[in-house]
């Protein structure tokens, strides 16, 4: 469903879609990779009623803070996001009944702030970047204001456990379900880490030798690495994350802007797989790791949200242009110069695996 087709909605109707959070489709993608064939698998969180992973993290913060008794309808929820959080919130707010104040950034895209005010919330955008490199801090200070100055009941994204505990009772036994119990390696991206968190806490349990890689950005503090600029959104963070420890990831790689973006390209071009940012830097992690890794066994790659989200940036060429980016122009994905290019097809497309003589 469109934005616009949410947006006529009544409470009771959205009230309704929040039953559709979840159950997400997993997409094989066959793949190449050093002359070897591989079948991944994408588990499209797009698919969820506003296009992201984070309806699930929004419907469990409010779940929280209602059965807190810390809400009442007509009273104000806050929470600092770089866009598809605010957007979760903005519709669950929005069917029950409550105001929506959304402290975003100037990298939250167009398409996200349109459809935050579509849905009903009030945008505060801050200007100042922080010193990591991002605006995170800085949308924390203008959340603490509003706290201290109004009535406003924060769902705390960052240290709120409702946010992992969604991933570790919905999203892992998903994913375990629908493999029939068998994964090897899953690559989540991290941003709180709530997912990788509640994910990661599930197989631990249930398969405790699948192999759980975070996917973050350059530039990004997660994982304890310097803090640089980035234009990534969704994945990556100013701040260390409050739900990730070491025993819950075996390793973690970051992407830079420019392979996330270029595989997201790719993948529109030669596949019927349009997604964004994040899940760009997944795939692109992905196949980084079978360049070293070629025997992964059964994988799954955690696509946080859909392609739609990013047309005025990451599939806009005169954006890509203004920030510099020099993406691959031509149909192979190149991470190093060093490496023979990995050729990505679908299911559905063989032309590129015939064209790569498997050996
Ligand atoms: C597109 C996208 N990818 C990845 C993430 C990271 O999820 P988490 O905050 O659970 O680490 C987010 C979170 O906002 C996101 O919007």
């Amino acid at each position: 469903m469109d934005i616009q087709q949410l947006s006529r909605l009544s409470s009771h109707e959205l009230c309704q879609l929040i039953h559709k959070i979840g159950h997400t489709p997993i997409q094989p993608l066959d793949c190449v990779v050093e002359r070897h064939a591989h079948r991944i698998h994408l588990k499209l969180e797009g698919e969820n009623p506003t296009g992201s992973m984070k309806d699930r993290t929004g419907y469990s913060l409010i779940m929280d803070i209602e059965n807190r008794g810390l809400i009442q309808p007509g009273q104000t929820v806050i929470e600092s996001t770089s866009g598809n959080l605010g957007v979760a919130l903005a519709f669950l707010c929005k069917a029950k009944g409550y105001q929506f104040v959304a402290v975003i950034d100037p990298k939250t895209t167009q398409e996200n702030s349109t459809k935050m005010q579509m849905l009903g919330a009030t945008l505060e955008k801050v200007q100042t970047p922080d010193q990591n490199g991002g605006y995170l801090l800085t949308r924390l200070a203008r959340v603490q204001q509003y706290c201290q100055q109004a009535d406003y009941v924060w769902t705390n994204q960052y240290q709120n456990p409702a946010n992992m505990r969604i991933h570790y009772m919905q999203t892992g036994p998903e994913i375990y379900e629908q493999m029939k119990g068998k994964v090897d390696v899953i690559f989540v991206p991290v941003s709180t880490g709530g997912s990788l968190a509640g994910i990661a806490s599930f197989f631990r349990e249930v398969s405790p030798s699948t192999k759980i890689i975070g996917v973050d950005a350059h530039g990004s503090v997660i994982f304890g690495t310097p803090a640089g600029t980035r234009k990534l959104t969704g994945i990556g963070s100013s701040q260390p994350s409050s739900f990730i420890h070491k025993g819950l990831y075996n390793d973690y790689i970051q992407v830079t802007d420019e392979e996330a973006f270029a595989m997201c390209r790719i993948l529109q071009t030669y596949t019927n797989i349009i997604v964004g940012g994040s899940s760009g830097a997944v795939i692109a992690a992905c196949m980084r790791y079978l360049t070293t890794v070629p025997d992964s066994g059964n994988i799954v790659c955690i696509c946080a949200d859909r392609g739609s989200n990013y047309e005025s940036t990451i599939f806009n060429d005169e954006w890509i242009q203004e920030h510099h980016f020099h993406l691959p122009s031509d149909n192979f994905y190149h991470f190093s110069d060093t490496l023979s290019p990995p050729i990505i097809t679908t299911r559905y497309d063989h032309r590129f695996m015939s064209e790569a003589q498997i050996s």
